[in-house]
């Protein structure tokens, strides 16, 4: 289940003894994705000794599992703002994701990493969903963004109206990294890949305990620790339960495909405002054009069929390109924050030594360039005033708490129903690509078949306990609780977790 950015790509994972060699440095940044390594890069180019460690390998989540729009206007993420926080609040996320989208642009034009310039759209459906793109107008004008309203579009699918925001962009993620990596090595910079963060200790300098993912069993149990001045958690939700961002942003997961399309394809983005949520953007591949198609999300392990939602997606593209042929579907998650803004700054007020960077809400290709802008300069001691909108602890954040109240009290039911249910499942041998958690509380079990292999492992989350639901699109294991994902056969594949299912 590649993604066409990933398709191809071969990484090398670590060998055990380069880890053991690397036992200190100035910053540890914890994940391979956008927001890890161009901060990553920005505080190697300053001169710090930087050390990424990345559990599986570059872009394994969700930056190379993206669409890859790099845009301001980012669907109904502006009237959500505007809905919740006051007009400066709402600027300085506008101002800094207008950075974050600059810096990215400028670097791939110096580094001659490909982009496409385009408009994007967030756009009505049928006459429903009217209201709220003009709410996104009415945001966008508060902001002092130059969009405009249109009533018609050049696209095959339903247009009843919306937003455009001219000269947006988009990309393929992956060239980006590889172009990041090279010159974050280049400056001194070390990366570690199959290598998990477990641990990370200490109130001054700090200690993080690693652990191989992708070496055989014996090795992976073997453990390494680097000292470092600080630390910069980059991996969507953090691996520490310490300032509870796990309680403050909810895992969306959602679904992308790619296809093969006769005739025209779609130039500009689109994303509709109403239900249910449709991506468009085209990419230019070596065999031609294709057409990218997103949608299909719900909440990490709280859909009970995933898949019917994507084959719906599916149909969809093809009703309104006749003759497209799928080459690609992948999928990935991203947290959306009850505020509304991301949380980027330290993982506890006034600790300095443990940063972390979330809460992108499907909108990281600029967030997280934002966020390493805003964490490189707070770390080398500079600022940039409109970083108050990304704080990580701040009084805006009263405005999320009955949305953390509401989604922590659904948390509490799904803990409740994991366990309670399966006792009257039938514990007899799911279909193919299905997978089913079955017995009394003291003997769960969840068993999946995948190509003709039975497999049986525990599903009790190890993160806090949670009962997993099986994902019949991705043919995983799902926690219902804080998002994190395991294959069939139990290993940790994202979340909060840092083991996988017994
Ligand atoms: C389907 C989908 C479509 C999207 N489309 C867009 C879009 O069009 N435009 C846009 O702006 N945004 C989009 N987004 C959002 C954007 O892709 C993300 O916000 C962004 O990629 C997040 O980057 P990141 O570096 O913070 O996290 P990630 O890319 O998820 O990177 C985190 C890394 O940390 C690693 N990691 C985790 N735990 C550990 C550990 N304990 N030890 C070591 N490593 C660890 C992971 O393996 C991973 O590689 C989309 C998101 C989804 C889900
Ligand atoms: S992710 Fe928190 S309990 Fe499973």
């Amino acid at each position: 289940m590649a993604s066409l950015w990933t398709d191809g790509r071969t990484e090398t994972p670590s060998r055990p003894d380069e880890v053991a060699d690397v036992r200190s440095a100035d910053v540890v940044v914890v994940g391979a994705g956008i927001t890890g390594l161009t901060t990553a890069l920005l505080l190697a180019r300053a001169g710090k000794k930087v050390v990424v460690v990345e559990a599986r390998h570059v872009g394994a989540c969700a930056t190379g599992n993206t669409t890859g729009k790099v845009s301001v206007l980012q669907g109904s993420k502006l009237s959500n703002i505007a809905a919740k926080h006051d007009t400066s609040t709402l600027r300085a996320y506008v101002t800094g994701n207008t950075e974050g989208r600059d810096w990215l642009l400028r670097y791939c034009d110096e580094h001659g990493v490909s982009v496409q310039r385009e408009d994007d759209h967030a756009y009505a459906q049928t006459g429903k969903g009217i209201s709220s793109a003009q709410q996104i107008l009415a945001a966008c004008r508060e902001a002092d963004l130059d969009a405009l309203w249109v009533d018609e579009a050049d696209v095959p699918f339903p247009f009843a109206g919306g937003v455009r925001l001219r000269d947006q962009a988009q990309i393929d993620p992956m060239p980006y990294l590889s172009s990041v990596v090279t010159e974050f090595e280049r400056h001194g910079g070390t990366l570690l890949q199959g290598v998990r963060a477990t641990a990370v200790s200490g109130s001054g300098p700090v200690n993080l305990t690693l652990r191989m993912t992708t070496e055989p069993q014996d090795t992976r149990d073997q453990q390494f620790t680097i000292t470092a001045q600080q630390c910069v958690l980059a991996t969507g939700i953090p691996l520490l339960d310490r300032g509870f961002f796990f309680a403050r942003a909810e895992p969306m997961r959602s679904y992308c495909m790619a296809f093969d399309v006769p005739g025209d394809i779609t130039r500009s983005m689109y994303i509709s405002v109403d239900s249910p949520s449709r991506s468009v953007r085209y990419a230019p591949t070596p065999s031609g054009d294709k057409l990218i198609v997103g949608g299909a999300g719900h909440s990490v392990g709280r859909s009970a069929h995933p898949k019917a939602a994507v084959d719906e997606l599916a149909r969809w593209a093809t009703l309104h390109y006749p003759g497209a042929v799928q080459t690609h579907f992948w999928s990935a998650q991203d947290y959306h924050p009850a505020d509304e803004l991301p949380y980027v700054g330290s993982l506890l007020p006034k600790f300095e030594n443990i940063m972390v960077a979330t809460g992108f809400d499907k909108w990281g290709m600029t967030n997280g360039v934002a966020a390493a802008l805003a964490l490189s300069s707070r770390m080398l001691g500079g600022r940039m005033d409109w970083a108050q909108a990304f704080a990580s602890w701040s009084p805006h954040e009263l405005k999320g708490i009955p949305t953390a109240l509401q989604a922590n009290f659904e948390v509490g039911l799904y803990l409740a129903k994991g366990w309670a249910a399966p006792v009257t499942t039938p514990s007899q041998t799911p279909e193919e690509g299905q997978g089913r958690v079955s017995g009394p509380p003291w003997r769960l079990q969840a068993t999946s078949v995948v190509d003709g292999v039975e497999r049986t492992v525990s599903p009790v989350c190890p993160h806090l306990g949670g009962i997993v639901n099986w994902n019949d699109a991705d043919q995983a294991w799902e926690c219902p609780l804080h998002g994190s994902r395991f294959a069939p056969d139990g290993a940790l594949l994202e979340g909060p977790a840092t083991r996988g299912l017994r």
